[in-house]
């Protein structure tokens, strides 16, 4: 059910602490999002100057910086360092992205870092993805089939056949999307947003699987596939310039063709 504003103890009110650079001629200040269960204190914005002839040039360099030199309770998920994990997404100067493959010399002025929007939050960065993976699972994603394979080793596919997965098995499941579609802020019990619609077209345009029927089935339903409006924010912020509302598109005109 949607909510329109933030309960009590999500508000930010409480008193963020600065953190001033020692020195340094190209001092950069980041304004980030703290928040701590543990504490019972509201969230707050820390503010942290960093000096960029002394630190990589993403912002999860900075991040990473702030976490080593300054304050090690600084709290957020990365891994490879190189957009292929989708660990690192949050909300940087009020876009979706990934850290690792922002650079902070694109960013004016003082950088606001957020966890995703419209998740709960876990502590400072870190969104709960438990309902996202539950919602990935519920597509099946895996290859489905019934008949015994052709050649009694793998099932083959020609080069036309494999190309219709390009734009799709790219997506590293970082939820940018979903958490920048207004349909999916509000419905997000229900609707299964973008990323996951992604993957489930995914495996529709496999042609190897033999499961498009039930897949079509599942789908077909007000929430789970037509809550999306076609507001275009996910292909937007994509940080693999994929396109979920193409996707999208794509499942309701297999919806559709199957009725004609
Ligand atoms: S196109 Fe659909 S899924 Fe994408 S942001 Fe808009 S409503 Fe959400
Ligand atoms: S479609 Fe893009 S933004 Fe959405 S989860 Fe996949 S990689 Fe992330
Ligand atoms: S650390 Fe893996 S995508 Fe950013």
């Amino acid at each position: 059910m949607a909510t329109f504003t933030l309960p009590a103890n999500s508000k930010i009110t409480g008193k963020g602490r600065a953190h001033t650079a020692a020195g340094g001629t190209r001092v950069k200040k980041f304004r980030i999002y703290r928040f701590d269960p543990d504490s019972g204190e509201n969230p707050r914005y820390d503010t942290f100057e960093i000096d960029l002839d002394d630190c990589g040039p993403m912002v999860l360099d900075a991040l990473i910086k702030i976490k080593n030199e300054v304050d090690p309770t600084l709290t957020f998920r990365r891994s490879c360092r190189e957009g292929i994990c989708g660990s690192c997404s949050m909300n940087i100067d009020g876009k979706n992205g990934l850290a690792c493959t922002t650079a902070i010399e694109d960013l004016k002025g003082e950088v606001r870092i957020t966890p995703l929007p419209a998740m709960q939050v876990i502590k400072d960065l870190v969104p709960d993805f438990t309902h996202f993976y539950a919602q990935y699972a519920s597509i099946r994603p895996w290859l489905q089939t019934v008949s015994p394979t052709p050649s009694g080793k793998e099932r083959l596919q020609s080069p036309e056949q494999r190309e219709k997965l390009d734009g799709l098995y790219e997506c590293i499941l970082c939820a940018c999307c979903s958490t920048a579609c207004p349909s999916y802020w509000w419905n997000s019990d229900k609707f299964l947003g973008p990323a996951i619609l992604l993957q489930a077209y995914r495996w529709l345009a496999d042609s190897r699987d033999e499961m498009t029927g039930e897949r079509l089935d599942a789908l077909e339903d007000p929430f789970r596939l037509y809550r999306c409006h076609t507001i275009m924010n996910c292909s937007n912020v994509c940080p693999k310039g994929l396109s979920p509302a193409r996707a999208i598109a794509e499942i309701k005109k297999m919806e559709a063709e199957r009725h004609i």
